[in-house]
């Protein structure tokens, strides 16, 4: 094998802010290392209807604020069946490219890890607003979720005062409780109904219950998506409590919007470091590469992208329980 010359960059799955910063910096610092970059069009389908184009330094100005993707993105099932694949791999074949860089969520490393297993070195960037792949502290989006998340409870919480309401309010995050922790625990939420702790409906009212008694005029209870079927809980908070509520579910305003400074940050050190370890790989490599950027203890560090199928994710009970010792 000689040395890199051809690199790809994709994103894929659900968009997260951050995205176009972390598509800016493989593009800038590939053409930097002496790489010609080509971005594929609408992720993983793109690949497989061979939809590329030549990134130049022009091609990326004026995106790192914005969010969304301009590569644009796709939720592709086609890339779970070996055709697809095989598709996604003539094409790059095709063109002379020898290594892809995946910006997306976990999904995504699957395909990333498909295209890698027919020669094609992968790194693989993690960008989802969920913060649920396992391997990294932080995901590229996750930030600006969790402060478009707080943004929109505070005013939530305005009318849920004047009105002396409860409100449920769902986040989003798949089956990761991390933008409701976060958010919740930013916001002084009464309670948090995330996917990785057990709840019990009856302690929740009973708070509210005790909350009420003690002068308070509102409560804001958060729901993650992953904690079940927010208007079967409203329904059974409102009768075991008796207390006005309305539901609130916040969907894809989270996933939009430009990202925030620690999330453009990430993502064009982690973009740049995607490309700086192709460049690195030496010549005539045996193995294909197949490698994810992660975020460990602050630093930015690459690591064998099949730790992220293997290993377990980290979730901060400790974190949590403050925000359970904060709101009684
Ligand atoms: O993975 C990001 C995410 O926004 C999840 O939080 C949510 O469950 C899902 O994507 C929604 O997907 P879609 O936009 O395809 O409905």
């Amino acid at each position: 094998m000689n040395e890199i010359q051809r690199v790809a960059v994709l994103t894929s799955g659900g968009d997260a802010p951050g995205m176009n910063a972390a598509i800016r910096a493989v593009v800038r610092k590939g053409i930097a290392l002496g790489l010609d970059v080509f971005g594929v069009e609408h992720g993983f389908l793109g690949l497989i209807k061979g939809k590329m184009r030549q990134m130049n330094l022009g091609s990326v100005a004026d995106i790192i604020h914005r969010g969304g993707t301009v590569l644009k993105t796709a939720r592709c099932k086609e890339m779970f069946e070996p055709q697809g694949v095989a598709q996604a791999v003539q094409t790059l074949g095709e063109s002379g490219i020898e290594a892809l860089v995946v910006i997306g969520g976990d999904g995504s490393y699957r395909g990333a890890q498909a295209i890698q297993t027919h020669g094609i070195h992968v790194v693989a960037v993690p960008a989802s607003i969920d913060n649920d792949i396992v391997g990294t502290e932080r995901t590229i989006g996750f930030d600006t979720a969790v402060n478009t998340a707080v943004a929109a409870i505070s005013k939530i919480r305005d009318t849920a005062s004047s009105h002396e309401r409860a409100f449920l309010i769902e986040v989003m995050g798949r089956n990761c409780g991390d933008i409701g922790l976060r958010a919740g625990l930013a916001i002084g939420a009464e309670s948090l109904l995330i996917p990785e702790v057990p709840y019990d409906l009856d302690d929740v009212a009973e708070k509210i219950i005790r909350g009420v008694n003690r002068g308070k005029n509102h409560s804001i209870i958060i729901v993650s998506e992953g904690a079940g079927d927010i208007w079967q809980i409203a329904d059974k908070l409102r009768s075991a409590t008796g207390f006005d509520s309305r539901v609130t579910v916040l969907g894809h305003i989270q996933r939009g919007g430009a990202p925030t400074a620690e999330d453009a940050v990430l993502a064009a050190a982690m973009g740049s470091r995607a490309v700086e370890a192709i460049k690195r790989l030496a010549p005539g490599a045996a193995e294909p590469l197949s490698l994810m950027v992660a975020l460990d203890c602050q630093v930015v560090v690459t690591r064998p992208l099949a730790e992220a199928f293997t290993g377990e994710r980290v979730f901060d009970r400790e974190l949590y329980d403050l925000a359970g010792d904060l709101s009684i």
